[in-house]
């Protein structure tokens, strides 16, 4: 772009130089007004070609350096075995289970230590515990993005190890903290270029994460969204996400701290509609605030990687001190 003035310089005075030099020959009579329009008329044409071959070279350059740049990531090798099997879903096994599992990203102190719990299929686990204390590890785990280094997570009995990745992740609906949308539509965005998911489930998926904001744009489900979502709200941001990962109905749920930017109303009335329209779904809610999770059906208290306390809202608000202070913390605060 900034080459473009330059360019459009040298072929202006160009133009100039043989309006002069040709209207001086013309009333001499050396040449004929037709040669010289004829003339300008080459002139610009080969000048125009000449700056469509620069924007070209330049546009050449920079995909190429982007392309690069993806290369370097398709690259990285993964330290992650696939398995093999295909997920099966057997309901009379628990859906997740964490056996002893100990994990460390770089193999120094561990960042989660003997985590065990088990939920069966369409329970909700709720996650609590200040910043860094391993509640999105624990979602890294499930996913597969990292191994523990002992222990074992399983799905349904198996261990995931043994499942084909691609399985585990199909049948689960995940958002995470800094999640970004895309500069697409809002249809795209909840469809995720799913073929399964069609304007049924776009709709139904508006319902349950309570984004009836969609309905007041002006083209609704065909409105663009800006690059990381620039033109709508944090809390419509984050219903456009929930939409996402809710369309595909999945097996298991994962909301990490996914619902912070909306009111208490909002966040309960995006409880009860999980609830009631994924019964089968399991759900696993990360969030700093106890009313997100007070209904949960297991609450782990996260403390420096380990389980400090669990179980239910009215356990822990007897048992666990932590818990007792994010209660009180919290009271008034739409707890009711
Ligand atoms: N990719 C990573 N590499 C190394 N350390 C990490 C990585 N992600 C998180 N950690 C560390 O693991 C700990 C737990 O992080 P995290 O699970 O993100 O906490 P939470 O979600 O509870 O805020 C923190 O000490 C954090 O610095
Ligand atoms: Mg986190």
């Amino acid at each position: 772009n900034k080459i473009r003035p330059f360019i459009s310089l040298i072929m202006n005075i160009g133009l100039i130089v043989v309006l002069i030099f040709g209207a001086y020959r013309v009333a001499n009579g050396y040449t004929k007004v037709g040669q010289i329009l004829a003339l300008i008329t080459y002139f610009t044409l080969i000048l125009n070609s000449t700056a469509s071959l620069t924007r070209i070279f330049i546009r050449m350059s920079r995909a190429g350096a982007s392309a690069g740049r993806i290369v370097e990531v398709l690259k990285l090798e993964t330290t992650i075995v696939d398995g093999n099997k295909p997920l099966e879903i057997n309901p009379s096994l628990p859906h997740l289970e964490f056996d002893n599992v100990t994990f460390s990203y770089h193999g120094k102190e561990s960042h989660l230590e003997n985590i065990s719990f088990k939920l069966s299929r369409g329970q909700t686990l709720g996650i609590i515990g200040a910043t860094g204390s391993g509640k999105t590890t624990i979602i890294n785990l499930i996913m597969r993005f990292y191994d523990p280094q002992q222990g074992t997570i399983k799905v349904f009995g198996e261990d995931i190890k043994t499942l084909k990745r691609d399985e585990l992740r199909r049948h689960i609906g995940l958002v995470l903290q800094n999640d970004s949308v895309f500069s697409d539509t809002i249809h795209e965005n909840i469809s995720f270029s799913r073929p399964h998911v069609d304007l049924n489930q776009v709709k139904l998926a508006k319902e349950i994460a309570q984004a009836d904001f969609i309905d007041q744009m002006p083209e609704q489900y065909d409105h663009e969204i800006a690059q990381r979502g620039t033109n709508i709200s944090g809390g419509q941001r984050q219903r456009l996400l929930i939409a996402r990962a809710v369309a595909s109905n999945p097996e298991l749920l994962i909301l990490d701290d996914a619902s912070s930017a909306l009111d208490y109303q909002t966040d309960k009335n995006l409880r009860f509609a999980i609830a009631k329209h994924l019964k089968n779904t399991t759900k696993i809610i990360v969030a700093q605030r106890i009313s997100s999770i007070k209904d949960a059906d297991l609450i782990l208290v996260i403390d420096n990687g380990r389980i400090i306390n669990q179980g239910t809202h009215d356990e822990l608000a007897k048992s666990s001190e932590i818990y007792q202070i994010l209660v009180k913390h919290q009271l008034g605060e739409g707890l009711a």
